[in-house]
């Protein structure tokens, strides 16, 4: 379906060429001054160097050329040469209503792409805290833009399994259970089915460890010894990463659950690591790898460069891999098992050099065709309200789960008070807890959501859980009024099958406006990446709506297909809230 824009320009520029101008200037723009008009176009403005006239003289042309155009409801040219566009409510209505019956509201199916999008960042054996939070939630949305865009999209979660950290448990668990087969370098059986801790143990055996490191260098040095023996392919080792991996996926799954984020592949660093040798050796015959200091590297710079960007270090000079020969192999997994047509990585933006190293040496030595796409999408710190990064009272590291928790507390207590207010007892305590943690995540993911992801933000939960102002609840408030509102009126009525009519007052029009962006306003999210862009809109339509909601009397109103008109308003307004929100990655309760 076209774009509301795209129809508007198509006569903007029939009316230039019938004046004889390019029909490029005819493009219309959404107006920057929504007071005075709908969209503008300026194209007389640019029109006036290139046809030595003055602005004001073609803008009355095309003006004049387009005054019997059922579209508009006026066209005016205002000094210096600007177009004020107006639109007639019965095309919108028409636009709305071929809306409702298109695929996808009338956003644009094109070919399908295979996305590989590596996100979450989650590392085997250590819990998430809110760290992994941005990635995960802005990660989650960003699939689901791809997938509503038509995509095969597979989300991966990248486990970091194959650092430091291995070894420290390894080291550490040694030390409580000295006795272990695992242990038995002389061991040749098979060795057992059931992990030798518990997931409660995992979680206190890496913080000991990882603080016993910090203070004791003997320590330190048999984690590392364990890690590159892990990495070698020590067997008792491996079969103790497994029983890490089974023990820690399963409780990140619940985690991830909880925020309503899943992953297509649990695949992890240690998954690449067969792929580097051929890798290494590829970079080397081919003349792309080179000693430097005792490291093997790559250069990447480039001539545009305006900083420096240093070589990416393929071999540390003990032969040990980094983080980014973990990257390149994976690149290589990637493209022999799925050949994707881009991948898309989510991380803290502070490791943005990291990928730009990356990307550079998959290019140069070819690991991906110029087709593919390789994109970092970096976000920036969740601060507290100090502005500082965002910790425990105490000043340590905040788990996920406990800052999870604390805002489902903080949301059944606003929505038990609004349940009082509203006497709507009859909400059990079982129903009251579930739609809390709803909206809940719907807070948490609309406040980071709502930030161009780039950018640092405040992490405050008195205002994200707040039911008024750009928040998540205030959008589910929105749907489940609508939900209210269409309940009564099918409990006398079917819903009608009836067209949506031109609008009836200014708060209707603007609501119908708004709606007639949808399909542009999601594509452009999709083209940017950008979740943010969802999130204004949909708090630009909630507030429409609610403008819509306390000027016109909807349930009384007896003229029968306006009513119906306005039923067909709110079923389309509430589908497209929730196809927005779905995308974002939370959803609405029925009532709250
Ligand atoms: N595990 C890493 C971390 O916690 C993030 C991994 C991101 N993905 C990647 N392919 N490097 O920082």
């Amino acid at each position: 379906m076209k774009k509301l824009l795209e129809l508007i320009t198509e006569e903007f520029e029939k009316a230039f060429e019938k004046n004889e101008y390019d029909k490029k200037l005819g493009k219309v723009v959404v107006s920057n001054r929504p007071d005075l008009c709908q969209y503008q176009c300026n194209g007389a403005m640019a029109g006036a160097k290139l046809y030595h006239k003055a602005p004001i003289m073609i803008a009355n042309q095309v003006v004049e050329s387009l005054q019997d155009n059922e579209m508009f409801e006026s066209v005016e040219a205002v000094m210096p040469g600007f177009i004020n566009i107006k639109l007639n409510s019965e095309f919108v209505a028409k636009y709305l209503n071929d809306m409702k019956e298109a695929d996808k509201y009338g956003c644009e199916n094109k070919a399908p792409e295979t996305i590989v999008i590596d996100y979450g960042g989650a590392n085997a054996a250590k819990p998430l805290h809110v760290g992994h939070l941005r990635s995960a939630v802005i990660g989650e949305s960003v699939k689901r833009i791809q997938k509503y865009a038509g995509n095969n999209v597979i989300g991966d979660v990248h486990l970091g399994d194959w650092g430091l950290q291995m070894g420290l448990i390894i080291v550490e668990l040694k030390e409580r259970k000295p006795d272990l087969v695992y242990y038995d370098e002389s061991y040749t059986g098979e060795y057992p089915k059931e992990a030798p801790f518990t997931i409660s143990e995992l979680e206190d055996i890496y913080p000991t460890a990882s603080k016993k490191s910090k203070e004791d260098e003997a320590f330190r040095e048999a984690a590392m010894e364990a890690t590159s023996q892990l990495q070698a392919g020590r067997r008792g080792y491996r079969a103790l990463l497994a029983h890490i991996l089974d023990v820690s996926v399963t409780d990140l799954k619940k985690n991830y659950d909880n925020l309503n984020v899943s992953f297509e592949l649990w695949k992890g660093e240690s998954d690449a690591q067969p792929y580097i040798p051929d890798m290494v050796q590829m970079m080397k015959d081919k003349g792309f790898a080179y000693m430097s200091e005792g490291a093997l590297v790559v250069d990447v710079k480039e001539d545009t460069d305006t900083k420096e960007i240093p070589p990416c270090i393929i071999l540390k000079s003990d032969g040990a891999s980094l983080y980014s020969t973990t990257d390149l192999a994976t690149i290589v997994m990637r493209m022999q098992d799925y050949n994707p047509d881009a991948i898309i990585y989510l991380t803290d933006q502070r490791q943005s050099m990291h990928f730009v190293q990356v990307f550079r040496c998959a290019r140069k030595t070819g690991l991906v065709g110029p087709d593919v796409e390789l994109t970092h999408i970096g976000f920036g710190t969740m601060n507290g309200k100090d502005g500082k990064p965002f910790k425990t009272r105490d000043g340590g590291v905040m788990r996920l789960e406990y800052l999870l928790d604390e805002i489902n507390e903080e949301m059944l207590k606003k929505i038990t008070e609004n349940q009082k207010e509203k006497e709507n007892l009859d909400i059990s305590e079982e129903e009251a807890k579930q739609t809390a943690k709803t909206v809940a995540l719907a807070a948490v993911k609309y406040g980071d959501l709502s930030n161009q992801a780039s950018k640092d933000y405040c992490f405050d939960i008195e205002r994200f859980t707040s039911f008024e102002g750009n928040t998540g609840p205030y959008i589910l408030y929105t749907i489940v009024r609508i939900k209210s509102i269409l309940k009564k009126y099918t409990a006398k009525n079917s819903l009608p099958d009836a067209p949506i009519l031109g609008a009836h007052s200014a708060s209707e029009k603007n609501l119908m406006l708004v709606l007639s962006r949808f399909n542009a306003m999601m594509e452009n999210a999709y083209e940017e990446k950008a979740p943010h862009k969802i999130c204004a809109y949909i708090y630009e339509l909630a507030n429409a709506f609610n403008g819509f909601y306390h000027e016109t009397k909807i349930l009384s109103e007896e003229d029968f297909k306006v009513q119906a008109s306005y039923i067909g308003l709110l079923v389309l307004t509430k589908n497209i809230l929730e196809t927005c929100i779905d995308v974002l990655g939370f959803s609405a309760p029925d009532r709250m």
